[in-house]
């Protein structure tokens, strides 16, 4: 086959089919995607309960880039690459912990939690330490949740934020807690991930117990019904209209995001076994409405809102074929283990449901690896991830961020 240029595969999109084998395998497209997305928009990072203390810290990690999320001694939250500014070495070797400065492995140039250059041994006197200190990620926080974008210009979230603060407060996202993080790696190409999760057509045939849960595992036709009669019943605590849009918005120096509500199953409380609730209301919720609300910030971090906890699903590419999926369960930050909570009850339902996409992204990798892999016409059910595909054709063609 002779080999196309990356602009000659885009040519080749076809709306409402999956893409042609070379997305999903090339590393010259892979290499495009981490200079127009991952360098570019806004990724969750973590939570603010992780690093609680001044000196608290953790490593953000995905494809070739590592990043220092630490808790300076002012209290601030900052992102530091972790390249040293001498010859570039990787500084923080340890995953998570607390420091009182970060001190390079290699010739011992030492670094502030501000990031700023604190010694550097034996550098003469014309060495100007105040222009060398590591370099900066962007951070925001949204309630507790920390997001990090990598961009020289970061996208604004002012939109978005105006949008949904009030509905943010709602659910207490400020007063939430990380009880659990857990890390799903699939041998896949990063968007069979993020496309797997966007549509609902696989769920019934593979996800049975989230099936017998949420109404979005149904047709269209009988998903509106359901959502008809939630919104007859629904007291109007929570927002229930979708907050668009989402992907095209980065063309105006905007980050996409989407926030909508779903009706439950009938006498569905939540996500735990059987429907059951599995911790104390979030926010300012005063009942359970039978429902769950979804919200996406960026290309690939989603929320799942249940009345009584959250679940945040970060999908992240560690090389063309690799990818990990980071679920977060937060709860209550007043909830406490063993009597209001019980961890097992808190992560059943996604940590079954995830390690069946595993299996099913996995599959659907090996497939499109084979010569005889050819796109196919996606389902009605496949809208979502139809938008985040032609968003994301669009993005290739982006230019890409210049660097520090
Ligand atoms: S590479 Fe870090 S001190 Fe030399
Ligand atoms: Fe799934």
């Amino acid at each position: 086959m002779v080999h196309q240029s990356i602009s000659e595969l885009i040519n080749h999109y076809k709306q409402g089919y999956s893409l042609e084998q070379g997305f999903y395998k090339r590393s010259d497209v892979y290499e495009t995607e981490i200079k127009n997305i991952f360098l570019k928009h806004w990724i969750l990072a973590g939570h603010v309960s992780q690093i609680n203390a001044v000196g608290d810290y953790f490593l953000f990690e995905f494809d070739k880039e590592s990043i220092i999320v630490a808790r300076t001694q002012g209290g601030e939250v900052k992102a530091h690459l972790n390249v040293c500014r001498h010859r570039g070495s990787r500084v923080c070797l340890e995953k998570k912990g607390n420091a009182k400065r970060f001190t390079c492995p290699y010739h011992a140039w030492s670094y502030g939690l501000d990031g700023a250059l604190i010694a550097a041994r034996m550098m003469d006197d014309s060495f100007d330490k105040s222009v060398n200190g590591l370099h900066q990620a962007h951070v925001e926080l949204v309630g507790g949740l920390i997001f990090v974008s990598l961009a020289e210009n970061p996208l604004s979230l002012k939109g978005m934020r105006s949008n949904l603060d009030v509905t943010f407060e709602g659910f207490g996202f400020d007063k939430m807690r990380l009880a659990k993080q857990k890390r799903y790696e699939i041998n896949a190409n990063w968007k069979l991930a993020v496309e797997n999760y966007q549509e609902c057509y696989h769920c019934t045939p593979s996800h049975l117990e989230y099936a017998k849960i949420h109404a979005l595992s149904l047709s269209p036709q009988k998903f509106e019904e359901h959502r008809k009669n939630y919104l007859a019943r629904t007291t109007g605590n929570v927002r229930t209209d979708a907050a668009n849009y989402y992907f095209d918005l980065a063309k105006s120096g905007e980050e996409g995001y989407q926030y909508d509500r779903h009706p439950l199953l009938p006498n569905m409380k939540s996500g735990g076994l059987g429907g059951k609730p599995v911790s104390v209301l979030l926010g300012n919720l005063t009942s359970y409405e039978g429902a769950s609300s979804e919200f996406m910030l960026g290309p690939v971090t989603f929320f799942l809102i249940y009345d009584d906890h959250m679940v945040g699903y970060r999908f992240l590419p560690l090389s063309v074929d690799k990818c990990v999926c980071d679920i977060f369960w937060f709860v209550n930050d007043e909830a406490e283990e063993g009597k209001d909570y019980d961890l097992g009850d808190l992560t059943w339902l996604w940590d079954i449901t995830i390690q069946a996409d595993e299996v099913i992204i996995t599959n659907n990798q090996l497939g499109v690896n084979s010569h005889f892999y050819q796109s196919g016409k996606l389902s009605q059910m496949e809208d979502f991830q139809q938008h985040f595909l032609d968003w994301y054709v669009a993005s290739l063609k982006h230019p890409s961020r210049s660097g520090f």
